[in-house]
């Protein structure tokens, strides 16, 4: 048996179009070829759209509210990202989910064309969030400031370019969100919403229920609910990302768990940003029956 290599620092590496922040193509070969297992969950987002929130929502559904066991490790370690692995860690993520017992929940942030075919051969259930883009760009351009992990975004001008372009970790938001919804209709995909979860918890979290065909008593699901609510979240170390040294996120700067709050980010642009987002936005999403709520 052979120790794990440590990942390398992360880079971007451009895969099939898209920016992938992969170290290298033999690693990203290895990840191409994951072998999803039949049971296995995956959580799939762009990112900054609810990842580690609808992370603890599975999470207590599959530890049936045991709050304990949803403490037993920092969200980075209880549920391996299929492509990502941060650069501190020991072992690289997909390394970490071949050791983990069945069944697991996997993360993904990954466009459907670049999803490893296993995952879709082994017809695994699949959770997609997506949250509008502005809040979802706002939100990004907060991270880049306080994490080392990604680039200096300079101004929220120069990195709304980026995003409206694609020029970011992850690619295009317009193709993420579409590329899923075009999915949603070939695979078991249940497609959410940052806002409906927001709006209404409890509504959100029985079509998951139903959805992972589980059925729960009321009292838990309401405890599920209040222990996922953003203020108690902001407030627990193995769900706010505090735990990781200031080096590689600087919540000063920006907390992880900045606003938690649907309608946030159109108040970051003027008038002409708006206008000008909102003309490129039309042309992108033209023809999608793909609609955002921007309020709640
Ligand atoms: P904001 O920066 O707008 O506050 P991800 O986990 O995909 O990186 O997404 C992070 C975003 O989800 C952040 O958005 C964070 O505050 C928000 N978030 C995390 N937990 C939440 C919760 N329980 N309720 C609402 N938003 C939450």
């Amino acid at each position: 048996h052979t120790p794990a290599k440590k990942p390398p620092p992360m880079s971007i590496l451009e895969v099939g179009g898209v920016p992938l922040p992969i170290s290298s193509n033999e690693i990203w070969d290895k990840i191409s070829k994951f072998e999803a297992r039949p049971d296995d969950l995956i959580l799939a987002t762009y990112p900054k759209s609810g990842t580690t929130w609808m992370q603890e929502i599975l999470d207590m559904i599959q530890n049936e509210g045991d709050v304990e066991k949803c403490k037993r490790a920092i969200s980075l370690d209880r549920h391996p990202f299929i492509e990502l692995t941060f650069p501190f860690k020991k072992k690289y993520d997909f390394e970490m989910a071949l050791e983990m017992p069945s069944p697991r929940l996997l993360k993904t942030h990954l466009p459907s064309h670049l999803i490893p075919p296993s995952v879709w051969r082994q017809n695994c259930k699949i959770i997609y969030v997506a949250r509008n883009a502005k809040d979802c760009l706002v939100s990004y351009y907060h991270y880049h400031r306080m994490t080392t992990l990604l680039p200096d975004p300079k101004s929220l001008e120069e990195f709304c370019q980026k995003f409206m372009s694609g020029e970011v970790a992850y690619g295009s938001w317009y193709d993420h969100v579409k590329g899923w919804w075009a999915a949603k209709d070939k695979h078991q995909i249940l497609y959410l919403f940052y806002e409906d979860v927001k709006k209404d918890p409890k509504r959100e979290t029985e079509k998951i229920l139903k959805f992972l065909e589980k059925d729960i008593p009321e009292e838990l699901l309401n405890k599920i609910i209040c222990y996922t609510s953003f203020d108690v979240m902001k407030q627990n170390p193995v769900a706010n990302y505090t735990a990781l040294p200031t080096s590689i996120m600087d919540h000063p700067i920006s907390p992880f768990m900045r606003k938690g709050m649907p309608g946030d980010g159109k108040s970051f642009f003027t008038v002409a940003q708006n206008e000008e987002f909102d003309k490129d936005y039309q042309k992108k999403m033209a023809g999608s029956t793909l609609t955002f709520h921007t309020e709640i």
